[in-house]
């Protein structure tokens, strides 16, 4: 089967997670990846939270499958020449160093404009160019930060919370790739390359999108109603932290079930869509609260809701979230168990997609990894294990006309 990206060859300049997860969606779906690293360590992932002495840590492997490493030491005048050739004959090349770094390097957006003017040029900052803070250095948790995810996530009573999820480093990653798909279909039509930009803040703020809604209704009218906070709670002037609260119309919270005691995951999401009122009675044995004018609106709950979900809490003592979930979808009613690593690593559903995927590698072993979250009726991302530091060297420089006695001298000089 041919790949859709298949023939679009990419210098892979990243390290880290943010450019690195660009890159692997990329190469998932054929692109050529080259990995650019400095020779002797490479990228920083490869050493970091090792699990396995002396075989490269799951953080890069499980961000850099389906790629080829080509060591090369860019500030070195052999090296840079090695590049340029590079560049000349790449579509895009994408980088994620600190601010300026590129430049220093003499490598420039002008300049590679000027060496390959099809080429398409993208980047992950921290902030935007010429943001107050674009001098910043930022890694994961400083951008959630920035960009209104940390302000508004966890308990009114607690600090402002990192979320788990890397909506700093992965999600920018993923906005750069339909950055990077919008200039090549742009570069089919113009012949031209392009410049695409991504900060991290920028990336965080676009899934924190409902909360400058909030912003704006709670300047409108003072309050907002689907926040634990109302109706009996304080509003100040800026969106508080909302707990597990539902972050559209429909209440929601996480609650407890058989075994919560001894178990820190034994819960499920119950959400209360509002057209699901009866069914939620009839599965909660309650019918009389279906035309009960304290329960029927969502406005009439809204004021005790958290005693309505004290009774949830009820019928829930005595299932799992397993048995739980199974009875509720019966009723159509919008839930999930709270599932924790373990259970999606060994989810048949999830390896039987391709989500949750086992890869050989050279020195690890099989690994566990999450495969493409995209799926096509006509490509099955196959996920290949992540390079070895300089495995594909040789094969590259090969392709750019260099002869064992140049790769030779190159090595000799610890260029590459
Ligand atoms: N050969 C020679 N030098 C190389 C090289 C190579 N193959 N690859 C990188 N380098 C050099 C760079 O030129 C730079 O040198 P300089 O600072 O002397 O100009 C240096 O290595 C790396 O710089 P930097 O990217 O700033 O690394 P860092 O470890 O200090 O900072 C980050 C890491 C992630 C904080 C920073 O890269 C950053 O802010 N990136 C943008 C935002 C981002 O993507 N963050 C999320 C990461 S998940």
């Amino acid at each position: 089967m041919t790949k859709p990206l298949e023939g679009i060859r990419i210098i892979d300049f990243t390290h880290v997670q943010a450019g690195p997860a660009c890159t692997q969606l990329l190469a998932w779906f054929g692109a050529d990846v080259i990995k650019v690293e400095r020779p002797g360590s490479g990228d920083v992932t490869r050493n970091q939270l090792r699990d396995i002495p002396d075989a490269d840590a799951l953080y890069f492997t499980m961000l850099n499958s389906n790629k080829k490493s080509l060591t090369l030491d860019t500030k070195k005048p052999e090296g840079k020449e090695v590049l340029e050739k590079l560049i000349r004959e790449s579509d895009v090349l994408v980088e994620n160093f600190g601010p300026g770094a590129l430049d220093r390097m003499g490598f420039s957006w002008e300049r590679l404009n000027e060496l390959n003017p099809k080429m398409i040029v993208a980047s992950v900052k921290g902030f935007s160019d010429g943001h107050h803070y674009d001098d910043l250095k930022v890694y994961e948790n400083v951008a959630q930060c920035a960009g209104g995810a940390a302000s508004t996530t966890g308990f009114w009573d607690g600090p402002p919370t990192i979320s788990a999820a890397a909506l700093g480093d992965s999600n920018t990653g993923m906005h750069l790739a339909i950055g990077i798909l919008t200039a090549l279909l742009g570069r089919d039509k113009t012949g031209k390359g392009q410049k695409v930009a991504v900060s991290m803040q920028d990336s965080v703020l676009n899934l924190c999108r409902v909360k400058l809604r909030d912003q704006q209704r709670l300047e409108r009218v003072g309050y907002l109603e689907e926040y634990p906070q109302y109706p009996h709670g304080e509003f100040s002037d800026v969106v508080p932290r909302g707990g597990n609260a539902g972050g559209g119309g429909q209440p929601g919270w996480v609650l407890k079930c058989k075994g919560w005691e001894t178990d820190p995951n034994a819960y499920i999401y119950f959400t209360i869509q509002g057209h699901a009122w009866e069914p939620i009675c009839k599965a909660l044995g309650k019918p009389e609260w279906i035309d009960d004018p304290a329960y029927k609106t969502a406005e009439a709950r809204q004021p005790h809701i958290f005693d309505i979900f004290k009774t949830i809490e009820g019928w829930l003592a005595d299932k799992t979230k397993f048995e739980a979930v199974d009875i509720l979808r019966k009723f159509d009613i919008p839930c999930a168990p709270v599932l924790t690593m373990k259970e999606l690593a060994n989810d048949p559903s999830l390896r039987a997609s391709g989500t949750i995927v086992e890869v050989p590698h050279k020195k690890r072993g099989s690994y566990l990894t999450v495969g493409s979250p995209i799926k096509f009726s006509d490509l099955k991302p196959e996920i290949t294990a992540s390079p070895l530091l300089g495995e594909h060297t040789e094969e590259v420089l090969a392709s750019l006309g260099y002869s064992k006695q140049d790769i030779f001298n190159l090595r000799e000089v610890k260029a590459v």
